[in-house]
């Protein structure tokens, strides 16, 4: 086979192989290609960069640490300064008394919470809870438990038995109800829930949606697992996304935007009721668990070196200030006749769904629009069914602008190729 050797992530890869887009500088919320050519960074990386790239502050904080103690492990009584002072950190922001577990990414934090929550049942004398359920269109990373919680049918496709999961509507609080009531809720562990879906298509909650899966935890005793990957550290404009709706969470599960992207980092805030029966005295339950970058002290350094720029920069709080500035730029997209919906206003996130027509003519159709998008200098993420962007919090309007210019030219470009395809199948037609 000839091509690259390099086997991208959820890539067609008999394509990809001969036409990859190679990165090479970034700054801010531009990105430059080996080419020279700049783009505009509408996904913030992979829902990541919320202080934007490039940052000098981060740098410093990470080749500092490198020169101090670049790695080490954190297993068993070892520890080291970065991860103990981000523990804290971490710990003063969240909406409920909690320890931290970290590992290398979201993935890593889904499956770390799902362990957990079925062994906290376990602990406290009820080792029927062992369900879980989670919500269609979601999406909880690529990891055993995180590929059965995950809502995106394709994604689960040809892998065998998945973990037994319960999978409801995302937008319906009584399915969600009458799922619980059906198999018991002495038999469910937890709820994992995004407060806005992110990669499944940004799919905002209803009013009183959020509040009315908490109660139903309460009420039903399931630890509720907020999987907030992509909407904490700014993105909805707090820390953790959940703090918006005034719910307490089992667990917070976080990454990306934790570091900003720049090293590999992520965890899960986990309260003090589930972890007391682990803490409780000496020669308790052990968690056995634990990935070998868990509290990486390089990677820790850079967490800390970002939460000071998001805080001090005034960063935080741009994620909720700015969603309706970019819901609003994009919103008269809807009326284009490729498209069925607008989706966003709650965080700096938002996604343009294709119409059905549009994609049923034609199954590539979200990467062929977004490597539309992408020749008029923007970067967007495809999805199933849209197109998402999420830009680094340091964009402004005028960035907002240039997004939905690029989005409305990649929609205009696939029109255009469809009536050419169309005029060209009316000739042949018209020949025979
Ligand atoms: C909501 C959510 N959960 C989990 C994950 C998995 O995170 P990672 O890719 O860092 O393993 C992602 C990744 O996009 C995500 O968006």
């Amino acid at each position: 086979m000839t091509g690259t050797r390099f086997w991208h992530p959820y890539a067609d890869m008999g394509s990809v192989r001969h036409s990859e887009l190679v990165m090479d500088h970034a700054e801010d919320v531009w990105v430059w290609d080996t080419d020279g050519k700049r783009y505009l960074d509408a996904t913030a990386g992979l829902w990541y960069a919320n202080v934007g790239h490039g940052r000098p502050e981060i740098r410093a904080a990470v080749a500092a640490q490198m020169e101090r103690l670049g790695a080490y492990s954190a297993f068993f009584d070892l520890a080291n300064r970065p991860v103990l002072e981000l523990a804290e950190a971490l710990a003063e922001r969240a909406p409920m008394p909690s320890r931290v577990f970290f590992g290398s990414g979201g993935s890593d934090g889904i499956d770390t919470a799902a362990k957990l929550a079925r062994r906290y049942w376990w602990e406290v004398g009820e080792g029927d809870r062992t369900l879980l359920v989670s919500r269609t269109a979601g999406y909880h990373g690529t990891h055993g438990f995180g590929t059965a919680l995950g809502g995106i049918a394709s994604n689960r496709h040809g892998f065998g038995p998945l973990t037994d999961t319960i999978q409801v509507r995302h937008d319906s609080l009584e399915e969600m109800n009458q799922a619980i009531a059906r198999v018991g809720p002495e038999r469910v562990a937890a709820v994992f829930l995004e407060p806005v879906i992110g990669a499944g298509g940004v799919y905002p909650p209803a009013p009183g949606y959020i509040e009315g899966v908490a109660e139903l935890c309460e009420r039903t005793g399931a630890l509720l697992v907020v999987d907030a990957v992509i909407c904490a550290f700014g993105r909805l404009g707090t820390w953790f996304g959940i703090e918006r709706w005034g719910v307490t969470p089992a667990m917070i599960v976080f990454a990306k935007g934790v570091t900003s992207g720049y090293l590999p980092l992520g965890g899960v805030m986990i309260s003090d009721r589930i972890a007391e029966p682990f803490w409780a005295k000496p020669r308790g339950p052990i968690f056995r668990h634990g990935s070998t970058y868990a509290g990486h002290p390089t990677c820790c350094a850079a967490a800390l070196a970002n939460i000071a720029l998001l805080e001090c920069d005034g960063l935080l709080g741009r994620g909720r200030e700015q969603e309706q500035a970019l819901f609003d730029v994009l919103a008269p997209l809807a009326d284009h006749e490729l498209v069925a919906e607008v989706r966003g206003g709650v965080g700096t996130m938002a996604a343009v769904e294709l119409s059905a027509e549009a994609l049923d003519r034609e199954p590539r159709v979200i990467a062929s629009l977004a490597r539309k998008v992408r020749a008029a200098g923007i970067l967007v993420r495809p999805g199933a069914r849209a197109i998402a962007v999420s830009p680094p919090l340091t964009a402004g309007p005028e960035h907002f602008e240039l997004i939905a210019q690029g989005i409305e030219h990649g929609l205009n470009a696939l029109q255009a190729e469809a009536f050419a395809a169309q005029r060209a199948s009316d000739t042949l037609a018209r020949a025979f």
